[in-house]
């Protein structure tokens, strides 16, 4: 790591850290609860000194993960979060789509910044996000926002996220990172690639892919990224079977996972701790402990339901503390109250072992908190059932409990003891819906701002 980079960590200043890091040949994860941007950037930063390897599995740049050390804010969208530890390996596993422009521009962004990426590898078998992927994801958001004389965009990031996925299963017309390797063999690949995509991006009305120019285009990027491409399922498990730990960083989260998700508001990949196996090559039964981590309200950005959204002062309030914009797109994020039925949902399908509840800090000064502990159906009666589709999630209104607030600045509180007791009273009553422990408490941006244990 070079001089400037920043240390100091709750990890490494002595207060338990979250998971059960360091277990010889175990490994952990950390998983986004709601609807994205919960803060994993920064708990994965706060635990990655306890592992050898953190691994990222699914998604790609659509993801915006920050991280703040010392006033100093990184936002990492490709890397894992985990760079910022000298020694630890930073792998960026073969369920991910890698925009091999977006990442190299991202390495070079944050090398200038004084961080060492020596430590990154990549997939041989992560499939690429091309610039055509990009104009395709553009144009479909905007016939979408067209049709039938209603949006019926996703809002997604236009990182071309869903186009990469959808030739991945189409197989015909994919491109894997391996396949950077000769230049030759990459510009017949989009030789035979090309007859099908500007089929389809001529109707759009949008520029055609020229293999020979893209080719030309992505050599330099080739040339940079060639030296990191590993089989990264042989290297992970070689690191398991040698004793080493790892800890594998969750993109986008639950509630937009394509299969568990808002469908079809929702992201291409699996999100949670189920898409660990497929993105990574590591069996479930491996990962020890899943840390799933929510807000201490929600926030939703793109299209969508979300039932606990306020368009109201409290949810601008929320907005401002909490500075909810998007790390990725700069939009801003839709803000509401706790959902715990979508919460308690996202804990069962991931098999959280234990919660980590970020951004309470931007809650203090309300006078009282609201959580929604279930959902009135359209005919009346209720359920405490998250309902994963969502036209019937649409339909529904929050049944809400509310709690007593508590004014107090908690940014610079070190101890679960230490905070008010309202602020107290919330969290157990957030554990006690969940069913699982709260191990970490985010009160503050800063890697230091976290209370543990
Ligand atoms: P991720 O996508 O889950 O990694 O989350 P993002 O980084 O996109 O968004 C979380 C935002 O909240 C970032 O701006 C973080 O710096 C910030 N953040 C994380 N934890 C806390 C916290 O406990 N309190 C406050 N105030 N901000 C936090
Ligand atoms: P992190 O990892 C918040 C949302 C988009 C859109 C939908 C589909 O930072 O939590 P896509 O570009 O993936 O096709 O968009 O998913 N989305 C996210 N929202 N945080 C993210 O990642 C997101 N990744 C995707 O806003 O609604
Ligand atoms: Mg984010």
């Amino acid at each position: 790591m070079t001089s400037d980079t920043p240390t100091g960590s709750a990890a490494t200043t002595g207060a338990p850290a979250p998971g059960a890091p360091g277990a010889p040949g175990s490994a952990a994860a950390v998983v986004g609860l709601q609807w994205g941007d919960e803060g994993k950037g920064k708990l994965i930063d706060v635990m990655a000194s306890g592992f050898d390897a953190v691994v990222r599995f699914n998604g790609g740049a659509n993801a915006g993960h920050s991280v703040v050390i010392g006033g100093r804010r990184f936002a990492l969208h490709l890397i894992p979060s985990g760079i910022l530890h000298e020694g630890v390996l930073s792998v960026i596993g073969n369920g991910v789509v890698v925009d091999p422009i977006a990442l190299v521009e991202e390495i070079d962004g944050i090398e200038q910044r004084g961080v060492d990426t020596s430590n990154l590898v990549l997939s041989e078998r992560a499939h690429l996000v091309l610039p055509y992927h990009i104009r395709e994801d553009e144009q479909r958001e905007r016939a979408l926002a067209g049709a039938g004389g209603r949006d019926r965009s996703i809002g997604t990031t236009k990182r071309g996220i869903g186009p990469a996925y959808a030739d991945k299963a189409l197989r015909s017309t994919a491109v894997r990172a391996g396949d950077l390797r000769d230049p030759d063999a990459l510009v017949a690949r989009l030789r035979a690639i090309a007859p099908a995509k500007n089929a389809l991006l001529g109707a759009f009305g949008a520029p055609p892919l020229e293999p020979e120019a893209l080719a030309a285009e992505l050599e330099p990027v080739a040339e940079r990224l060639r030296p990191r491409l590993r089989d990264t399922t042989y290297l992970l498990h070689g690191l398991l079977a040698g004793g080493r730990s790892i800890l594998f960083e969750g993109a986008n989260a639950t509630l937009l996972d394509v299969d568990h998700g808002t469908y079809p508001f929702v992201t291409s990949s699996g999100t949670t701790a189920l898409g660990i196996s497929s993105g990574s090559g590591v069996p479930a039964q491996r990962v020890g402990s899943i840390v799933g981590v929510m807000k201490a309200y929600t926030t939703r950005v793109g299209a969508g339901p979300m039932p606990t959204e306020l368009h109201d002062a409290d949810g601008d309030r929320i907005r401002e503390r909490g500075n909810e914009f998007g790390t990725t797109t700069g939009r801003p994020r839709r803000c509401g109250w706790l959902d715990l039925v979508a919460a308690r949902y996202a804990v069962m399908v991931n098999g959280a072992t234990e919660v980590a509840l970020t951004l309470l800090d931007v809650l203090s000064g309300f006078e009282e908190l609201r959580v929604c502990t279930a959902y009135r159906l359209a005919d009346g009666t209720t359920t405490d059932r998250f309902l994963p589709d969502a036209r019937s999630l649409e339909s529904i209104e929050p049944v809400y409990e509310t709690l007593p607030g508590f004014a107090e600045d908690v940014t610079g509180v070190t101890t679960r003891a230490g905070l008010p007791d309202n602020a107290r009273r919330y969290i157990d009553f957030v554990e006690s819906f969940v069913g699982v422990r709260i191990s970490t408490v985010g009160v503050g941006p800063d890697r230091a701002q976290t209370i543990t244990g």
